[in-house]
């Protein structure tokens, strides 16, 4: 070959669902990177289209099916472009056989990332479709390359899997067992961000409360965060996500001891009734919850607690649902994400016989986001006036003009600075509130 001639092959691609997904899409990066792969602008130059998607609800899944649509288009054009699709998605047998149907080149699940160089060669090598998902999770692999989105902020592993079983939710189906990572591949991972300039991790897991449990040494989620304040560089750490069972007083003592670690604290409470609770399969109750919440707010002031919440799970009455109104008046949350309940097969509440009308669970959703975005609206225009430490993240997505930071309580921050900011803890003052972030100036 004329090497004037040679041009990289190029990937991109399209990422759905949570930050794990995120962490995943980057580790996929750097396997691509390696096997000589170089990162396209746009899906119209790459080589190879790559669907890293979420299950969570019918609404994620769809707005993949319609993406992947779009690009099968692009490829009846352009044959030679290679379509792989991985994520949750992939690991749901009734998404493999759509995904036959349409003609995708390389099909891969959560469990097997790390073969994804391999099954990419082979299809090239074969110019058949090559589906291979492991139905179950295998032991959790170090190591693997990876390509980080910025500079500044790192999202960090800890834990994969989840035990729970949520009656709503997929998740234990398309990410497998509960599995911690050990403690010291964490550190040494979090020391090298550290070197390389990194100056927050976020520490991953569907329940962080529960890390350590199966490991070798005795470890749990406090001890880690320790081990975490302890590297150097590293100035701020926050954590996701927090399952209201499983918030020890030992780990809210740590948070509050632990001076990098931030205010925030992700601890979805998802219904505000007991009974919706209980066959949510939650494993806590209302009081409970308002108990937590007491608790952490007196041992660390001033931290922002946000949620996750669903309306219209099935069987919830309108008594239920004023009930979840309840709790967001109660506990006044920082924000929340709210969602309406969407059945997944194969999860115990898609069986469930009372479902709720989509009528009813769309004016739920709307009295819900009302209550909960007037509430954030009031906490964030009690802190106009006052200074927040923030770390700058970059330019702003709606104003390039602008630069975009985070409290340690996990808002945004948007105001007017030179660039050369970007990756810095500053002070900044408050000068304007809205629902989703705050606007400041250079003090
Ligand atoms: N592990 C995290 C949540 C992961 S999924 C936790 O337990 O907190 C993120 C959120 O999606 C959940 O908190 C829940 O609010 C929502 N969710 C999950 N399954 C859902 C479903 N079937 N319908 C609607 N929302 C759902
Ligand atoms: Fe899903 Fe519940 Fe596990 Fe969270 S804790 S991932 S909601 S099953
Ligand atoms: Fe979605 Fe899978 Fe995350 S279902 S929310 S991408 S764990």
């Amino acid at each position: 070959m004329n090497c004037n001639t040679y041009k990289p092959q190029k990937y991109y691609i399209f990422t759905y669902g949570c930050q794990m997904n995120v962490r995943d899409s980057e580790t996929i990066a750097g396997l691509l990177e390696a096997m000589g792969y170089v990162e396209a602008a746009s899906p119209e130059e790459a080589d190879l289209i790559l669907f890293n998607t979420c299950s969570v609800r019918h609404s994620a899944e769809n707005k993949v099916y319609g993406k992947l649509g779009e690009i099968m288009s692009l490829k009846k054009k352009n044959p030679d472009i290679l379509i792989a699709f991985g994520g949750c998605m992939a690991q749901l047998a009734e998404v493999r056989q759509k995904l036959k149907k349409q003609g995708v080149d390389v099909v891969f699940g959560t469990h097997n990332i790390h073969e994804l160089p391999h099954l990419i060669q082979k299809v090239r090598e074969s110019q058949l479709p090559v589906f291979k998902v492991w139905e179950r999770e295998g032991q959790v692999i170090e190591s693997l390359p990876s390509k980080r989105q910025n500079g500044i902020s790192a999202f960090v592993n800890i834990m994969y899997g989840c035990n729970n079983f949520c009656s709503y939710c997929i998740v234990p189906y398309t990410r497998g067992r509960e599995r911690s990572r050990h403690f010291a591949d964490i550190i040494k991972e979090v020391e090298e961000l550290a070197a390389n300039g990194y100056k927050e991790v976020t520490l991953l897991g569907q329940n962080v409360n529960s890390y350590g449990r199966g490991l070798d040494v005795k470890i749990d989620f406090a001890d880690l965060l320790r081990e975490v304040n302890a590297v150097e560089g590293i100035e701020r750490i926050r954590f996701t996500t927090s399952h209201p069972k499983d918030v020890s007083d030992k780990l809210i003592d740590t948070i509050a001891e632990c001076s990098k670690v931030c205010e925030h604290i992700h601890m979805p409470l998802q219904a505000g009734s007991n009974t919706v609770l209980q066959r949510m399969n939650r494993s806590y109750t209302r009081e409970h919850y308002l108990e937590l919440v007491e608790k952490i707010r007196h041992k660390i002031p001033g931290i922002a607690i946000t949620s996750d919440l669903i309306v219209g799970f099935p069987g919830e009455t309108e008594e239920d649902f004023l009930q979840t109104l309840d709790m967001v008046e109660k506990v006044r949350f920082d924000a929340a994400f709210t969602f309406m309940y969407s059945p997944r097969s194969g999860t115990k509440a898609a069986l469930f016989g009372d479902q709720v009308s989509l009528e009813e669970k769309k004016e739920r959703l709307q009295r819900l986001n009302d209550v909960q975005y007037r509430i954030a609206t009031e906490i964030n225009e009690s802190l106009t006036g006052t200074v927040q430490e923030v770390l700058v993240e970059g330019p702003s997505k709606t104003n390039r003009e602008k630069l975009t930071s985070r409290t340690r309580t996990n808002r945004i921050v948007i105001f007017s600075g030179p660039k050369t900011l970007i990756g810095e803890l500053i002070n900044v003052k408050i000068v304007k509130a809205r629902t989703f972030s705050l606007f400041g100036e250079l003090t």
